[in-house]
């Protein structure tokens, strides 16, 4: 084979994998928002069911009211705001403030301790947003 034949095959693979990313790509997009089971799994691998139920009303460890507020409930409360989620992020990351509770009264817990040593940003961010599109039923 000439290094010219060559060099057209090369090109003809290049063209072959750039097509594939392309179709790759609308994949890609819809996967940035989680599913039910992904962000199910990732809230269990962080741990924020100790103290989160999705639904209200829902149980805590041992039966007793959960520490924080149900996401349903979350979701109600911030949905539709400007800014809720970097918010809400930063919330989940770094924890909340004991002297600024926004759930006083209405969560056992006063406070919710930074997460970011069990869930990285990006992860916190997705769950974040969908915690925001669960329908506030
Ligand atoms: C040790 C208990 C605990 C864990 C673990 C926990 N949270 Fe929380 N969370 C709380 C409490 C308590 C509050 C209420 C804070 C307040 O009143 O301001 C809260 C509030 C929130 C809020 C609303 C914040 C606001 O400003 O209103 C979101 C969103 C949230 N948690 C998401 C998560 C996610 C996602 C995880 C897992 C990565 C998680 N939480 C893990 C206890 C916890």
């Amino acid at each position: 084979m000439t290094t010219q034949a060559l060099n057209r095959l090369a090109t003809a693979a290049t063209a072959a994998t750039l097509l594939l990313a392309a179709a790759a790509m609308p994949t890609a997009t819809q996967a940035a928002g989680l599913s039910d089971d992904a962000a199910h799994q990732l809230a269990a691998q962080a741990g924020c069911p100790t103290c989160h139920a999705v639904e209200r009303g829902a149980k805590g460890p041992e039966g007793l009211p959960p520490i924080g507020p149900a996401w349903r409930d979350v979701s109600a409360k911030y949905r539709g705001q400007k800014g809720a989620d970097d918010a809400l992020t930063q919330a989940v990351l770094q924890g909340s403030n004991p002297y600024d509770s926004h759930w006083k009264g209405k969560a056992s817990g006063l406070a919710m301790p930074p997460n970011a040593v069990a869930i990285g940003q990006d992860d916190a961010r997705k769950l974040v947003g969908w915690i925001l599109r669960l329908d506030a039923k």
